[in-house]
């Protein structure tokens, strides 16, 4: 399948206005996501919320989603899927469900994002459990591999949770190996997605992961307040319910749709259906490739720059398309400031780090700019 990059960007409206590399942070809609929302709200505006075809359309388009999610990361059936705002809410779904005993234990790594953990956090708190905060080595995958070990046998977790693709520094964390490990030592598996979906292939089947919490607004290009979580299907008729809705009295324990709260915004979920199809129409492997090839290719000019320290893996199979630098300092008070005033450069910056998302829409034109631009205010030791 070759790749049309002109069209691949036509579809995406903000790509006109501006050089969006913030897609870690929200992705761009897509026009296709945009057009299969506005569709489903007309449907809604034009039959009435609440009359039999229309409630029958919503609960079809809600299934229907869940069904292609499944597909998607490949796990055995829709009823292994909730549908959720965000990946933060899939986490929370998981921290308030579990039956938390006095010193529990909950490994994770610093590396972790507050919507994976905080959740997790709280409840450690509630009921007496322990969180550790490991800062893990992320430099070599087997000494990680290693230490992970070490650890399950020293603390015997009852969960681990870890990014799939850390926030802070954009490293592709080894969850295919770490998974076995955690349940030889008896411990429930996390995996934080937040930055995979729409980034790389994510199969659970394969994984078996005990929970996987993803979203739809950052590198698949749907509405924002769209998420999943998956629930391995031997735990979810297990896991604690902690709220629930009217919509979903009648479902099946065994399902994971009862982990849905209340009424939603249920065109939202038929765009982030929407968002799937058109990333899979253009070839998802594709898209990665080209991705990821880009990132590659400014990672090597970031090496050229003196004072730039890059904070994500070099080699491809360690990394994605989320690069995350150390810059040192610039002439300007607010970075990210001059960067959208001067060239309506959007990217994430935090402190003295940058982290420029590196999607499959992403050109080397756009790179060249955000290296020209900063470094007209760069000082250089
Ligand atoms: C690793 C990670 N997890 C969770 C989140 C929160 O995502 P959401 O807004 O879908 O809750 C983010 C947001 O940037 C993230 O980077």
């Amino acid at each position: 399948m070759t790749f049309d990059k002109a069209a691949a960007r036509q579809a995406i409206p903000a790509l006109s206005r501006c050089a969006y590399l913030n897609t870690g942070t929200f992705g761009p809609l897509s026009t296709p996501a945009r057009e299969k929302v506005a569709e489903m709200m007309a449907y809604a505006e034009k039959m009435g919320p609440y009359t039999p075809d229309c409630y029958r359309t919503m609960l079809s388009e809600l299934e229907q989603t869940r069904e292609v999610i499944a597909e998607t990361i490949g796990a055995e059936s829709s009823d292994n899927i909730a549908l959720t705002r965000s990946t933060t809410e899939g986490a929370s779904i998981v921290a308030w469900g579990i039956d938390w005993q006095r010193g529990d234990r909950i490994l994770t790594s610093t590396h972790e994002h507050t919507g994976g953990f905080r959740a997790l956090q709280l409840a450690a708190e509630r009921f007496d459990a322990e969180i550790d905060f490991w800062d893990c080595p992320d430099d070599d995958d087997a000494r990680l591999l290693e230490a992970f070990e070490a650890k399950l046998r020293a603390e015997r977790p009852r969960l681990v949770m870890f990014s799939y693709v850390t926030s802070d520094n954009g490293w592709r964390v080894p969850i295919a190996e770490m998974v076995p490990l955690a349940h030889r030592y008896g411990a429930l598996f996390m995996v934080d997605a937040a930055h995979a979906e729409g980034q790389f292939a994510i199969d659970v089947g394969a994984l078996e992961c005990d929970f996987l919490a993803g979203c739809g607004h950052k590198w698949l290009g749907g509405p924002q307040g769209t998420g999943f979580l998956y629930i391995a299907p031997w735990l979810t008729g297990r896991l604690l319910l902690t709220w629930s809705g009217a919509l979903l009295v009648d479902t099946a324990p065994d399902k994971g749709s009862i982990f849905e709260m209340g009424t939603r915004p249920w065109y939202s979920y038929s765009g982030m259906r929407a968002a799937i199809h058109h990333q899979e129409g253009m070839g998802r492997a594709v898209l990665e490739a080209e991705a990821k090839r880009n990132a590659q290719w400014f990672k090597e000019r970031l090496r050229e720059m003196p004072g730039v320290e890059i904070l994500t893996p070099l080699e491809p199979a360690r990394s994605t398309g989320l690069v995350a630098l150390k810059y040192g300092a610039v002439s300007v008070p607010d970075l990210s400031g001059y960067l959208w005033d001067e060239a309506k450069i959007s990217v994430a910056v935090w402190g003295e780090r940058m982290r420029v998302a590196v999607a499959y829409y992403t050109t080397r034109d756009e790179l060249e700019l955000l290296l020209d631009v900063w470094g007209r205010v760069r000082k250089i030791d």
